[in-house]
């Protein structure tokens, strides 16, 4: 439903986003999460037509973003980092204005405008002034324009931000319920939020795709598991030879660096470094380094969950 490939985005010299790859399956919620600046809200505003990637290229719901702009924007409901709410308006005459704004046929507003305020649940608040409504409903209505005309393709930027805990949990709720019906994008940087709402996720930290699977997969991942990058000197048929006995080696990637010295990238969930140390030497092999990846998903984890602790 939604095929992203290569996004880079520059801001002048500045490198927001970098070869952003990942797709999003029809019905699917999918989860953006990364820490501040990670390029979240550049890439929304790049799916959502709102502004053009410097390279790379993309299609939502079959429609291309630089081709069929106007036809992406028909089909996506968008809800912005701060939504674009007029203060002064009560949230019906904001709901209808929207409404008009996207062409919804006359003679369908108000039934069009009703269902979006059922799916919100702002029913209570239809004839107050937005300004003097609580973030936790501001929120709801700008959830409800995002979901005016019933678009195939719903994108949330950080929809639960600000919120106190009560009303993280009812937004969280109506995004589930989008589930099915539409194709939902949902950016976070915190885990647990897209843990309870998305079936897939992509954590972008940097401006680059860092990791994406489900939540169940990457929480997986999380908890133990990392990389030991070694170089040998040997040939790779001795080194393969030397670290088959090994147990507890989930994956093994053998690159050569030069002649006579590789490269091997192991993945596992225990901590191999002293068994893999001493077969090296044992085998009589070279070791000329030993080194754990340092940029594992549990560093991310870590930033995004001490982020998490402001708002919780
Ligand atoms: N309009 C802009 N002009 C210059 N730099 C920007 C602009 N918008 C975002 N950036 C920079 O691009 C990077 C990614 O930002 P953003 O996409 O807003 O991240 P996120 O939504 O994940 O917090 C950040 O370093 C940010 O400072
Ligand atoms: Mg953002």
């Amino acid at each position: 439903m939604i095929e992203v490939e290569g996004l880079t985005r520059y801001y002048g010299a500045k490198k927001a986003i970098s070869d952003v790859t990942f797709q999003v399956k029809k019905g699917e919620i999918l989860g953006l999460l990364g820490p501040n600046a990670a390029g979240k809200t550049t890439t929304m505003r790049i799916l959502t037509c709102f502004m053009p990637p410097t390279s790379g290229k993309a299609t939502v719901g079959g429609y291309d973003i630089f081709e069929n702009s106007i036809d992406v924007r028909r089909i996506t409901g968008y809800l912005p980092e701060n939504p674009p709410l007029y203060m002064d308006m009560t949230t019906r005459d904001y709901l209808e204005f929207v409404a008009r704004i996207k062409e919804t046929p006359k003679d369908k507003l108000i039934s069009e405008v009703d269902s979006v305020v059922e799916k919100a649940a702002i029913g209570d608040v239809q004839n107050r002034i937005i300004g003097k409504l609580s973030k936790g409903y501001k929120q709801r209505v700008g959830l409800a324009q995002s979901l005016l005309n019933n678009p195939q393709i719903v994108i949330l930027d950080e929809p639960t931000v600000g919120l106190d805990p009560k009303q993280i949990i009812e937004i969280r709720d109506l995004i589930r319920n989008l589930k099915g019906d539409h194709t939902v994008i949902l950016s976070s940087h915190i885990l647990p939020e897209i843990e309870q709402t998305c079936e897939r996720v992509v954590i972008i930290n940097q401006g680059k795709v860092v990791a994406q699977d489900t939540p169940e997969e990457l929480t997986r991942k999380l908890k133990g598991g990392e990389k030991v990058i070694l170089q040998i000197e040997g040939s790779s048929e001795d080194i393969k030879k030397a670290l088959k006995g090994i147990k507890g080696i989930d994956k093994m990637d053998i690159e050569k660096v030069k002649q006579g010295v590789s490269k091997i990238i192991i993945e596992s969930d225990k901590d191999l470094r002293k068994d893999l140390a001493q077969k090296v030497v044992n085998s009589g092999l070279g070791l000329l380094e030993l080194t754990v990846d340092k940029f594992t998903l549990e560093d991310i984890f870590l930033e995004l969950t001490t982020k998490e602790e402001e708002v919780a």
